[in-house]
């Protein structure tokens, strides 16, 4: 049998840790990954259906398969995740290629899926599908596939020889918000959360084999609370809590995404108490205007969301908090993007993920609403908040020059040209270290403070998953450049040397 395996991931972090889980499910079945499609017996492509744009590149990879499909008809082709699940066997129609459709609810079938088209390929070939339907919204159907995905979970491999420094661990899955314009509520099904101890457990393991940053993942994450058997609730402020207790260890822990409207004041006192839970919300706002909001089935008022900002920094005086906002949805005025515009000067926000609406179908937005904003001007709109959003990050950065700062280190920089920023900062700011400057052979490093900057300085790439302190010498509105301020890595123990971003 063939079993070399190229598989793309597109969309969210939860595509991300699904794949991390197909893969696992897949290699323990005797697949190989490969890095190079060419290479391939069986491609997969993990999809994401939030926006068309994320469609199109995978519409695009598929054509690109073709031929080759009509030239080996033995290669397996499968599309899974968010696109499978929304648009279902019409993909067949358009793309004779594909053998195997499984969506995100599925996705423990996906070895039996792929074993089954592997041995029926050829002119007769049977083409398989695992996908969830309208039926998953329904209490009896969901239970069942419910603990089918919990093991999916549960057998996740985890072995200290897998490379996973950064690690995510998911805490619920699906949402029930519905807002208007989106998908996830189609494709992911329903909010589940999952039960404490597996989580637990599932950290720990990681944090056993290495993992040293944890990303919990929810679609409302701040809205996770499970149920007991008997009658007990654990609520997502003390999931962190016990969380924290247990991975001792563990240097940092994250969690995203967090829904404005639920966040109530206990979860920012367990984030505040907990000094490894890293001081960043991730809390997406969408829009300035209330008329708009509502449109969207957001829930909550601009002045909710800007009273929730004000406990978060109530609680925690450096956290540092992103939004996403969709601009141009059906309707907006300019005047209406002008409220979204001085949302993003006053909120101070971190950063901001912008986006042009982009009409879906199956949801209520497009039925409901004409795409009525004009493509010039969605992305009028859109750079333009981009801009406003740079100079607010740049301004919020530049406050962080001169200040020690904890790094976790990610890997090397892709980005050559920075280098010659770095340089120019310390002589600006008289900080040259000669000793680690004239090293031509150090590489160029990039990591994340605690409240999610970007940093780069050079060092060599063995600092690669360690947590150390930086001097940061000059700031863009994207990143932060520094100099290496402790000149080895902290201890094997885990344990964290400084008290943070003391300065913040
Ligand atoms: N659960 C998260 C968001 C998941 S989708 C939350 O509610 O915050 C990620 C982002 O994509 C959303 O925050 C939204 O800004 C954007 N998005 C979702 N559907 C979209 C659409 N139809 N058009 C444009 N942007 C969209
Ligand atoms: Fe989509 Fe809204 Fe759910 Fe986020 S909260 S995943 S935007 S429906
Ligand atoms: Fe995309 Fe599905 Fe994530 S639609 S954003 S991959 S939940």
């Amino acid at each position: 049998m063939r079993r070399n395996l190229y598989l793309e991931t597109f969309g969210c972090q939860m595509n991300v840790l699904d794949s991390e889980l197909v893969l696992g499910q897949l290699r323990a079945q005797g697949y190989q990954s490969v890095s190079r499609r060419e290479d391939a017996d069986v491609i997969l492509y993990n999809t994401c259906s939030v926006r068309e744009h994320a469609e199109q590149k995978v519409w695009s990879r598929l054509g690109e398969l073709r031929e080759r499909k009509a030239e080996d008809p033995g290669l397996i082709i499968g599309v899974i995740g968010c696109m499978a699940e929304r648009d279902g066997i019409k993909l067949f129609q358009r793309y004779p290629q594909i053998d195997v459709l499984c969506g995100p609810g599925e996705l423990d079938q996906l070895p039996t899926l792929v074993h089954n088209a592997a041995v029926t390929a050829g002119p007769n070939r049977a083409r398989q599908v695992a996908l969830m339907g309208a039926a998953a919204r329904r209490s009896s159907t969901r239970d069942a596939a419910e603990d089918r995905l919990e093991l999916l979970d549960l057998s996740r491999s985890v072995s200290p020889s897998d490379e996973f420094p950064q690690t995510y661990v998911r805490i619920t899955r699906g949402c029930n918000k519905f807002c208007t314009y989106c998908v996830v509520p189609y494709t992911r099904g329903p909010e589940v959360h999952r039960p404490p101890q597996n989580i637990i457990g599932e950290v720990q393991r990681l944090v056993a084999a290495g993992a040293r940053e944890v990303t919990l993942l929810g679609q409302t994450i701040n809205h996770y609370a499970y149920k007991h058997g008997d009658g007990r609730t654990t609520t997502f402020a003390e999931l962190l809590y016990e969380i924290h207790e247990a991975t001792p260890d563990l240097p940092r822990l994250r969690f995203v995404t967090s829904f404005p409207r639920d966040f109530t004041d206990d979860a920012l006192a367990a984030m505040r108490d907990c000094r490894r839970i890293c001081r960043y919300l991730h809390a997406p706002a969408q829009h300035g205007s209330d008329r708009i909001l509502k449109l969207m089935n957001r829930g909550y008022t601009v002045g909710e969301y800007r009273e929730f900002l004000a406990r978060a920094r109530e609680h925690m005086p450096d956290v540092y908090v992103a939004s996403d906002f969709i601009v141009g949805f059906p309707s907006e005025t300019e005047e209406e993007f002008e409220a979204t515009v001085a949302l993003v000067r006053e909120a101070q926000f971190k950063s901001s993920f912008i986006f042009k609406y982009s009409p879906r179908p199956g949801t209520v937005a497009i039925d409901r609403f004409a795409d009525d904003i004009p493509e010039e001007v969605k992305r009028r709109r859109n750079s333009r908040l981009l801009a406003v959003q740079n100079e607010v990050s740049a301004q919020l950065n530049r406050q962080m020059i001169g200040r020690r700062v904890e790094v976790f280190v990610e890997g090397e920089s892709k980005l050559p040209s920075r280098r010659e920023a770095v340089a120019a900062n310390r002589v600006e700011l008289g900080w040259e270290k000669p000793g680690l400057e004239e090293s031509a052979t150090e590489t160029q490093l990039v990591g994340r403070t605690r409240g999610d900057q970007i940093v780069v300085f050079d060092g060599p790439t063995s600092l690669k998953g360690q947590i150390l302190d930086v001097r940061i010498t000059g700031a863009q509105s994207l990143t932060l450049f520094a100099l290496l301020e402790t000149p080895a890595p902290i201890g094997a123990t885990g344990a964290i040397q400084t008290a943070g971003d003391p300065a913040r």
